[in-house]
Order: C-alpha cells, then structure tokens, then sequence
C-alpha cells in the first residue's frame, strides 16, 4: 500500500448528499480532490453546497477566508471515472447505494490504478466483502462510513471485508484522523455495521411505543431528546450502563427485555407511510406534518448544536 505521508491526492467519487461534504472534509486538510460527478450540472450542484457549507462554516468560526480559498483551489470537478483516477492515491467513494453500480465503479477503477492504492467505500451497510468480489485486490477495500453531515457529525466507521489487509485499514484510520474524524475500525463487518445497528433497535422500540399506545409520537421524542439524547454524547450505553450501576441495569433488564420489540420484519408502521406517499420532512407528512418554516428551524437549531459540539471537540474536551 502507499505509504499514508505519501497520500496526497484524493479520488473523491460522487459528489451528492455525502460526496460534496467528503470533498470539503479533504480538501480541508490540504488534500488535492478530484471530485466526481456524472455531469456538469452535478458538479455544479456539489459546488453550490460547498460554497453554502463553507459559508455556515466561516459564520461559526470554523474556517477563515483564506482557508476558504486553498480549499476550493483543491477541489477539481471531474466528469469521468477516469480523470477522477488521475494521480489519485486514496479513493473514497460514495456513488449510489446499489450493489451493481459500485462493483461496476470499482471494477473500472481497478483498471486505472494500481494495487497499492487503497478504494474506500462510504456505504451505509453493504457488505464490503460482497462490494470487493469484484475486486483482483479485494485486500485493498475497506468501508470508511461518514455520518450525514459529514462536515458536522466527526464518526467514520471503518469496515474490514473478510480480505482486508490491516494496512488496509490502519493506514485508513490514520488519513480518517488526519481530516478530523474521529474513525473507529470494526472487528469484522456486520449489515448496519455498528451505529446503524443502534440507531435502528432505538427506532424500532420508539415506533413500538407508538403503535402500542404507550406514547404519542412527540412524547417518545420528547423522551429521548431530554434524557437519553443528552446523555449519549458524552457516555455511550455501555458505560452509561457502568455509571448507572449493572445490579440496576441488569435487574431491569430482567424484567423488561421480554416486553421489548423484536420484530424481524422491517416497520408496517413505516412502510404505510411510504406506500402513501409520505416520506417525512421532504413530503411535508411522515410520522408528523412538516412546515417549510419547522424544517428550517430544525435543521439550523441541529446545525448550532453540532458546531458546538465540533467546537468542544477542537478545544480538546473530547469525550
Ligand atoms: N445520505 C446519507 O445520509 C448517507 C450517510 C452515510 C453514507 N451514505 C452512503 O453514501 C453513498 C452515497 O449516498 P448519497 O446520499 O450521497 O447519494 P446521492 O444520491 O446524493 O449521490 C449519489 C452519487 O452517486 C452518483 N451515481 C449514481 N449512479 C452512478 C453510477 N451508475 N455511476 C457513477 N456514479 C453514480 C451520482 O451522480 C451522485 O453523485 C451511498 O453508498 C450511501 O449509502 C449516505
């Protein structure tokens, strides 16, 4: 593999919902990114986020003018799979989530560049092992998960596949860091890898309490926002477990796991939802009505509240 102080040139593919924030994350660092996107106007779309995301950015004091300028000189819109590889020594890809289409992506990608550069996929639960099968050198490929936004929110998981090489990954890891992520490698991969796995177990017990009749919507919100919610960020379950005594947590859990849901399948309550049309925030109606008005000041209380924490983060009061 390519040494990690050798990486200096990011082959970044897509740049949608999670490739434009992946780009400004690299370039950030002082990484050269070629930028891929199917068209012009998906380039020019990526662009007009960067430009909003790094306006947010300096309004909060997380970037000055002249950092905002390098950045930008470092990000180069490409429309082929091609000149994205140009003299690329690390790709990170976040093209759509279909099987198909990143082995196709990867398979051409492997024509372009040789052995030795790692091929970072950003899937949200596809199996790295399965995505590499494609590959001639599968012990390149590695997940590194971002979380949307992924210029706000710092986790990268990182995913072995069953031939992931520890370079691999190590080497990954250190460039995760290198951008200010904070990455965690997984011991093996598994659907949802870890913080999937967890936020879907607390959204299946919270549509439960709904369908149930034990809460309303807003109270089971209500709930995690001002309990849990605040709780999480600084202590994990786990150790929240630790800190609340395990005679208690595990008497409790004795009694209450029985009730707990488990259903296998994926949400009726959900796919009701869905089958109507209603998609949440993006429709106006999911699970609550939207107004454009309680969208906005959702997403920019959210927005504040994660700067803040990026805020404690760069201050050292990490947690
Ligand atoms: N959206 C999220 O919250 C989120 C969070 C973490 C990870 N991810 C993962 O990131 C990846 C991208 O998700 P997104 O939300 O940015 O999607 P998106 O639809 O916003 O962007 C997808 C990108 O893939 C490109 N693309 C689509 N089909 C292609 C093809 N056949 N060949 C080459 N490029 C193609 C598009 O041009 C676009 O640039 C997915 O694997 C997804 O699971 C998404």
């Amino acid at each position: 593999m390519k040494k990690f102080e050798d990486i200096k040139t990011i082959c970044n593919l897509g740049c949608g919902t999670m490739g434009f924030g992946t780009a400004i994350a690299f370039a950030k660092s002082g990484y050269e990114v070629n930028m891929f996107g199917r068209k012009d106007a998906s380039i020019e779309r990526a662009m007009k986020n960067i430009h909003f995301t790094l306006d947010v950015m300096k309004a909060n004091d997380l970037l000055t003018e002249e950092e905002e300028k390098g950045l930008l000189s470092r990000i180069h819109g490409v429309t082929t799979l091609k000149d994205a590889a140009a003299n690329a020594d690390f790709v990170i890809e976040s093209v759509a989530e279909d099987l198909d289409i990143k082995k196709a992506v990867y398979k051409e990608m492997e024509s372009y560049l040789g052995p030795d550069v790692i091929f970072a996929t950003d899937s949200s639960g596809l199996s790295p092992t399965e995505v590499a099968s494609a590959l001639d050198h599968p012990e390149r490929f590695v997940v590194a998960h971002f979380w949307n936004p992924p210029h706000l929110i710092p986790l990268v998981e990182i995913v072995p596949g069953a031939k992931t090489n520890q370079e691999t990954v190590d080497i990954t890891w250190k460039l995760m860091e290198k951008i200010g992520k904070k990455p965690v490698a997984l011991l093996k991969e598994a659907p949802g890898f870890v913080g999937n796995r967890l936020q879907f177990a607390l959204l299946r017990e919270a549509l439960h309490c709904v369908k149930e009749g034990i809460a309303t919507a807003e109270a089971v919100d209500t709930i995690c926002k001002y309990s849990i919610g605040r709780r999480l960020g600084v202590t994990g379950p786990i150790e929240t477990a630790d800190f609340g005594g395990l005679d208690i947590f595990y008497n409790i859990s004795a009694y209450l796991n029985a009730d707990l849901a488990d259903d296998k399948e994926a949400s009726d309550v959900m796919k009701k939802c869905v089958d109507e049309g209603n998609l949440g925030a993006k429709t106006g109606t999911g699970l609550y009505n939207w107004t454009p008005e309680d969208i906005d000041r959702i997403k920019r209380t959210r927005e504040e509240v994660l700067i803040e924490w990026l805020k404690k983060d760069a201050s050292g009061q990490k947690f």
